[in-house]
């Protein structure tokens, strides 16, 4: 009997026993990892050398205290690439995403605000703590009582249906008196792989900004040039006043995830009568861990290298160009492409056969991702075109299979 406790609830979930670049090793032989190196995480290849071997740098722990070097370091490398004014280092998305909320609440506490609720996309997830799964949009309030209390969730594809996509009418929807804070994923990817209307979007930030509400961009997925930048969000006319990032930074190999603070933010902060003692409470002991600071200031450095970008960018054209086609097989509810994403969603019509579909492809050799009824392809950057190109083959010959058993 094993001691461990399930990481989910249900589900059968392929375990690695070994990883070398593109490859993981599993009972059911070598694969080629098409699951983003563990969900969005490994994007410069599983045991990347030049990576692993920075983390000695920081074998030293200084722990309790991020205001060392490397966390300098790192800041100053993120402040060329994006604005913000401080950088908040945590151990996890969940953790930096819950001391964005916490800032949010801090903010509206200090400005006598009359609104208290944080308001999150239907559909969308932020993490694991009580706090932020109350602000997820998915089905996890009734894991943390009070839930209703904290956040108000809005079901943002349906307003738009509902107003025949008229987005004025449909952001009257929202009670703006009671909001304090929105929270959002430029694309949900928990949620299968959506894609906030871009124009919506922009609506939302800025009435927010109109209205004092503070913007949380949770980029853990979407952030670390996934969608071709740092942030995802830097595109947009308003930008968000915290932008969260996570997962890639470390290519997997520490546990780090930061949140970036605009000026505008960190004054809204720090310019008030709130004694100090009364302030920034979202340490924890191996936030900004020096080992995995170094690591990510390496990622950055190899995230420099233009031939990377080449590849990511030829990547992303074959998954534009040849998946598509896979709508019209009969259980293809939708192919899922979010804009200048590196991903793929396939979206079936029966949710048991994405994962009968993941099985298929598994036995072709590669390892991909499931949520709900959608099968997630997430490339590393550092994928092969031929890879690609076979995995799509892969897919579409799976896919027929998977029609021809329908019609059985
Ligand atoms: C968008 C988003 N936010 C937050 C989190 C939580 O990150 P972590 O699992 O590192 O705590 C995740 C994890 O899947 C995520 O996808």
């Amino acid at each position: 009997m094993s001691h461990i406790a399930p990481f989910f609830g249900q589900g059968d979930h392929l375990r690695a026993l070994n990883a070398d670049g593109l490859y993981i090793e599993t009972e059911h032989g070598l694969l080629k990892d098409f699951n983003g190196g563990g969900y969005w995480t490994v994007p410069l290849g599983h045991r990347n050398h030049q990576l692993v071997s920075s983390a000695d740098l920081g074998t030293w722990a200084d722990l309790f205290n991020y205001e060392t070097g490397a966390c300098e370091a790192y800041a100053q490398a993120l402040a060329g690439l994006v604005p913000f004014q401080k950088l908040l280092f945590g151990c996890s998305g969940s953790s930096v995403a819950d001391a964005a909320l916490r800032m949010v609440f801090q903010i509206a506490r200090q400005e006598n605000r009359q609104g208290s609720r944080i308001l999150t996309l239907k559909r969308s997830y932020h993490g694991s703590t009580g706090l932020t799964l109350a602000c997820s949009g998915l089905n996890y309030k009734k894991w943390t009582p009070g839930a209703d209390k904290l956040a108000f969730v809005w079901d943002d594809e349906a307003a738009l249906r509902r107003h025949g996509g008229d987005i004025e009418a449909a952001l009257n929807e929202i009670p703006w008196e009671d909001i304090c804070g929105f929270i959002f994923e430029p694309v949900r990817a928990v949620g299968g792989l959506r894609q906030v209307n871009f124009e919506l979007l922009e609506a939302l930030l800025e009435q927010c900004q109109q209205a004092g509400v503070v913007t949380v961009a949770d980029e853990i997925t979407t952030g670390v040039f996934r969608c071709g930048e740092l942030a995802w969000s830097s595109r947009c006319g308003v930008l968000p006043d915290i932008v969260l990032l996570g997962k890639a930074i470390t290519n997997g190999i520490f546990p780090l995830a930061v949140a970036l603070i605009s000026r505008s933010t960190w004054d809204r902060l720090d310019n008030s009568s709130t004694p100090v003692r009364d302030r920034y409470q979202w340490g924890e002991t191996y936030a900004g861990h020096p080992s995995a600071v170094a690591v990510a200031n390496r990622v950055l450095g190899y995230l420099s290298d233009p031939g990377i970008h080449v590849n990511r960018k030829s990547l992303l054209s074959i998954l534009q160009e040849r998946t598509p086609p896979l709508r019209s097989n009969r259980g293809v509810a939708d192919v899922l492409l979010p804009a200048d994403m590196l991903a793929v969603g396939i979206k079936f019509r029966n949710p048991k056969n994405a994962y009968v579909l993941e099985r298929m492809m598994r036995e072709r050799g590669y390892r991909l991702g499931v949520e709900s009824n959608v099968l997630l392809v997430v490339p590393m950057f550092v994928s092969r075109e031929m890879d690609l190109h076979d995995l799509i083959d892969g897919l579409a010959a799976s896919l027929a299979v998977l029609d021809e058993k329908e019609v059985e």
